[in-house]
């Protein structure tokens, strides 16, 4: 077995290739920096700490975190900006009595999400992004819906016998951590306003990553060879949700052919709609376990829509999809996390973990994703994929 002395050197010196290679702005050397000093307290941490930091440190911080939505802690700071502000203009700003607000100030201080200096509280970059609407209704989402369901795991797993659960997503580990009997998605909507978190949350959690287009080329695949006597419509996001993805594309290919259209259930529609849904594509109801209704498009975009449903669901998902595809012309193109067994990141095991807590269901490897098209009557033509980004963009067209 290694030294520990030498792990640790061994990790330093990979730290000090990745700072390296993030100078030279390397795709993936970001994530690469975070990953060795995960590794780096891993070694150095004592189990004392370990069990300190994991049971008590990190869920009294999201715990905080979750009630500093409700008071406003850090748009009070943010807004404070450089003038500070001290625990009695704090609590006098949150409401919360100044005594409590210490603890749980000082907690945040230790675990670096905010600064104390000069007796006073300051923001840091981090409290300030995650004042923002979007991450402030994705921790809302995190911490009362996603972290009872997790929390569930243990006697849901004793339960069933530490089977896997069924994949059809009626009996997961959210059922019982929310006491329900609904499928995830119609709890949503009965819930409110978890269905509003849920959507505004899918809008952040990618936010800052590099984005499909970025890595996929779309001029030569999608917007070449684009032909408006087959269809005017250059791009249908399938479950599409708020239509970030739409709204983002659009943004990026100012003067791309043809229509965008983003598709989602009519509770998800109807929210958009109310907002004032954005010009640059057309937002409409669809069940995508029915036929597509929009024949010969140039491409159907599912972003994180097969991960959510067992295979035999996700089979359904793509045969709906086929009597509309044009052979040889239309692209069915995948955005999901592909597993890679050798190498498994962060972010795709606790996806995977998601999965399995609120639908039964896994992330998938390549083949995996391969053999659903193939079912489908569909090909995996090819997959792309970036250094640093969980997802993978796989292009599958009629077989
Ligand atoms: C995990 S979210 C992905 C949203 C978006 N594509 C993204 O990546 O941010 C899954 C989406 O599928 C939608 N959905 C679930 N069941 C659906 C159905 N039967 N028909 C259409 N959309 C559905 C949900 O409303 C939700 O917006």
């Amino acid at each position: 077995m290694t030294k520990p002395s030498q792990a640790v050197s061994a990790i330093l010196d990979a730290i000090s290739s990745a700072r390296i290679a993030l100078n030279k702005n390397e795709p993936g050397s970001r994530e690469s920096l975070i990953d060795h000093s995960r590794a780096l307290i891993a070694t150095l941490e004592i189990p004392s700490e370990f069990i300190q930091r994991t049971f008590w440190a990190e869920p009294a911080q999201s715990a905080i975190i979750r009630l500093a939505v409700d008071v406003k802690l850090f748009q009070h700071l943010q807004e404070a900006a450089n003038a500070s502000l001290s625990l009695s203009s704090l609590s006098q700003k949150t409401g919360v009595d100044a005594t409590l607000l210490s603890s749980l100030a000082r907690h945040l201080v230790a675990m670096k999400l905010i600064t104390f200096d000069n007796g006073a509280f300051h923001a840091t970059k981090m409290s300030n992004d995650l004042a923002a609407d979007n991450f402030q209704h994705g921790i809302c989402y995190c911490y009362d819906v996603v972290r009872p369901s997790v929390n569930a795991f243990p006697a849901f797993l004793k339960r069933i016998k530490y089977k896997s659960p069924s994949t059809d997503g009626t009996d997961v580990p959210f059922h019982d951590g929310h006491k329900t009997q609904l499928p995830f998605f119609e709890w949503l909507v009965a819930t409110p306003p978890h269905l509003h978190q849920f959507d505004s949350f899918m809008s952040a959690y990618r936010a800052g990553k590099p984005n499909w287009y970025d890595f996929y080329p779309v001029s030569e695949r999608i917007i070449e060879g684009f032909d408006s006597s087959t269809s005017d419509v250059l791009l249908v996001d399938v479950g599409g949700g708020r239509g970030h993805d739409a709204a983002s594309f659009a943004a990026q290919y100012t003067s791309h052919p043809g229509k965008i259209v983003m598709q989602d259930r009519e509770p998800v529609i109807a929210s958009l709609l109310a907002q004032g849904s954005s010009q640059c594509f057309q937002a409409e109801v669809h069940n995508f376990f029915t036929p597509q209704p929009i024949k010969g498009a140039r491409v159907y975009y599912l972003h994180s829509i097969l991960h959510d449903w067992g295979d035999a669901d996700s089979v359904k998902i793509l045969e709906s999809l086929v009597p509309a595809l044009k052979k040889g012309y239309s692209r069915v193109l995948l955005n999901e996390i592909v597993v890679n067994e050798e190498e498994p990141t962060l972010a795709a095991t606790s996806m995977d973990l998601m999965m399995l807590a609120h639908f039964g269901v896994r992330e998938r490897t390549e083949a995996e994703l391969g053999s659903l098209l193939t079912k489908a009557k569909l090909r995996l033509v090819k997959a792309f994929s970036f250094p640093g980004v969980a997802e993978s963009l796989i292009e599958a067209e009629l077989a």
